[in-house]
């Protein structure tokens, strides 16, 4: 019944003015685990959030969340749950902690090296959900870093990657530490090689291995990797998905890079959103209300893109994490019984730091032809310098309002009365470009926890809005695939079967 209200509340809500939505929003704040959201700025009426939440209700979203938090099958095309809340869960709560313990074994392991003082630097070897996370984490709190420990990361199977990784560093005094959940992809897999025979032709290979810590949910396949070296492992627990593992001992590099009580409390943040998620009431849930505005947007208003504009230095790298943690989870079109999904999935969702990307794609975002739903985060902070942090804030700020409201014809004319019309009207703003502003005081490692854990509750229900499973990623097999099945091509052994691909091929030998 909904989906139709929703369809034709869809048709002429573009026509009306976004300041005068804003003034007549009822609910336009929603708040929890030191988070605050306002979405006055979108396409919502009071009658639209009515219809969003009877759909809520229908498609039983409260359902859905306690499912996750029960650790039923929410990932049925692998017959598993999703635990990655179970990694952040207070250690006296009652779950059995099998998956828990995996986190409380790396943070010990993370206090080991630590304290043994015995690494100068530790070289994060992982790529996709095994490096956002991570690199995330220690770009945010870069200034909080481990005197004297060099934390470098290394992802692409471009050899440069590597080399720039190792630039410099000793191997007596350097950790390796691979991850990888599968430990079958192949880019890690060279990387971790490569990494090694560094350590091996310098250490031997009993030394080396005492430089090697490898972090997996795979242990067969990395024992077969040592081939009869013994270096320490550390678990990931199978039922915790890559993008979801930031959680994990995936991180034990930042746990060591930055503290283990600086870990222990972005996850105790992760684990108070939980708190808000599981007993918010849908209205008043801040992941429920986000992927209703994202289910909105996409599949009624057909925005196709989704801007995240992070106003603070500490979440430049959150966009780049973010488009792996939603775009694979909810880039899909077929649902787990194998029916088209029934409406338009996830976005792009793309973004960058602000205020720098005023002086880059703002233009764009302001005067171009396409209308883009902009998400600004903003958490000021209460640096010594209150002057860089006001300019700041006054820019989020300003361009949410501009973005928003315009600059018509008539206030061009009325503020530059001189400019020819032709003129006058290039500085026309059109305006109509909705934003939710998320805001908190200051990003502490509790704040990005509970943020980072709001994200992942509103994908997963953004998922269950969109009928797909928002925990497997089958889309991204065939070009591994296909990859290696044209490697032989490269080297002419073989003819490429694709016409194109054979040409450019031809064109790039
Ligand atoms: O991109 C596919 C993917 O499987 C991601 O889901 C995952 O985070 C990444 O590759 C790395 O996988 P692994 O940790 O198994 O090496």
């Amino acid at each position: 019944m909904t989906i139709e209200t929703l369809q034709s509340l869809a048709k002429d809500i573009r026509t009306h003015a976004l300041q005068d939505l804003a003034a007549a929003s009822t609910d336009p704040v929603v708040q929890g685990a030191g988070w605050k959201t306002d979405s006055s700025r979108q396409y919502l009426t009071p009658e639209i959030n009515s219809a969003l939440l009877a759909h809520a209700s229908e498609v039983d979203l409260k359902g859905a969340i306690d499912r996750l938090f029960n650790a039923e099958i929410v990932n049925p095309s692998e017959n598993r749950p999703a635990l990655h809340w179970a990694l952040r869960l207070p250690p006296q709560s009652d779950l059995t902690q099998s998956e828990h313990v995996t986190t409380v074994k790396a943070l010990a392991k993370a206090e080991s090296l630590i304290q043994s003082g015995a690494f100068s630097a530790i070289v994060h070897i992982g790529i996709g959900g095994s490096d956002f996370g991570p690199r995330l984490y220690a770009d945010a709190f870069a200034d909080h870093q481990v005197e004297g420990l060099d934390l470098r990361f290394c992802a692409n199977v471009d050899p440069l990657d590597l080399d720039l990784a190792l630039r410099g560093l000793s191997p007596s005094e350097t950790l390796i530490i691979g991850i990888s959940k599968s430990f079958g992809t192949e880019e890690t897999l060279y990387n971790l090689g490569r990494a090694r025979t560094w350590l091996e032709s310098a250490l031997g290979s009993e030394k080396a291995a005492e430089h090697l810590l490898l972090v997996t949910a795979n242990l067969d396949r990395a024992t077969v990797w040592l081939n009869g070296v013994s270096a320490t492992t550390l678990d990931m627990h199978i039922s915790v998905g890559g993008r979801y593992s930031i959680w994990s001992a995936a991180s034990v590099a930042v746990m060591t890079g930055f503290g283990v009580d600086t870990f222990k409390a972005f996850l105790a943040g992760a684990a108070e959103m939980d708190l808000h998620v599981k007993s918010a009431p849908i209205a008043e849930n801040l992941a429920a209300r986000l992927a209703l505005l994202d289910y909105w947007n996409t599949s009624f208003l057909g925005f196709g893109s989704r801007a995240v504009l992070a106003y603070s230095r500490r979440l430049r790298m959150l966009p780049t994490y973010l488009q792996q943690l939603e775009m694979e989870s909810n880039g899909k079109s077929v649902g787990p019984e194998g029916a088209d999904a029934p409406l338009a999935t996830a976005p792009l969702l793309w973004g960058g730091e602000g205020s720098v990307g005023q002086h880059s794609y703002h233009q764009w975002l302001h005067q171009g032809t396409h209308v883009v739903p902009a998400e600004f985060i903003l958490s000021p902070g209460s640096h010594s310098d209150a002057e860089g942090v006001e300019a700041l804030t006054a820019h989020a700020l300003a361009q949410a309002e501009v973005m928003a409201n315009g600059r018509s014809l008539d206030e061009v004319k009325a503020e530059e009365p001189d400019l020819p019309d032709h003129i006058a009207r290039q500085k026309v703003h059109p305006g109509g470009r909705p934003s939710t502003f998320l805001s908190t005081h200051e990003l502490t490692p509790e704040r990005l926890g509970a943020l980072i854990a709001l994200y992942e509750h509103r994908t997963y229900l953004a998922g269950v809005l969109w009928e797909i499973n928002s925990f497997d990623q089958w889309g991204v097999e065939r070009g591994k695939t296909m990859a290696t099945r044209l490697k032989p091509a490269l080297s002419g052994k073989e003819k490429a079967d694709d016409p194109t691909t054979r040409r450019i091929i031809g064109q790039i030998r």
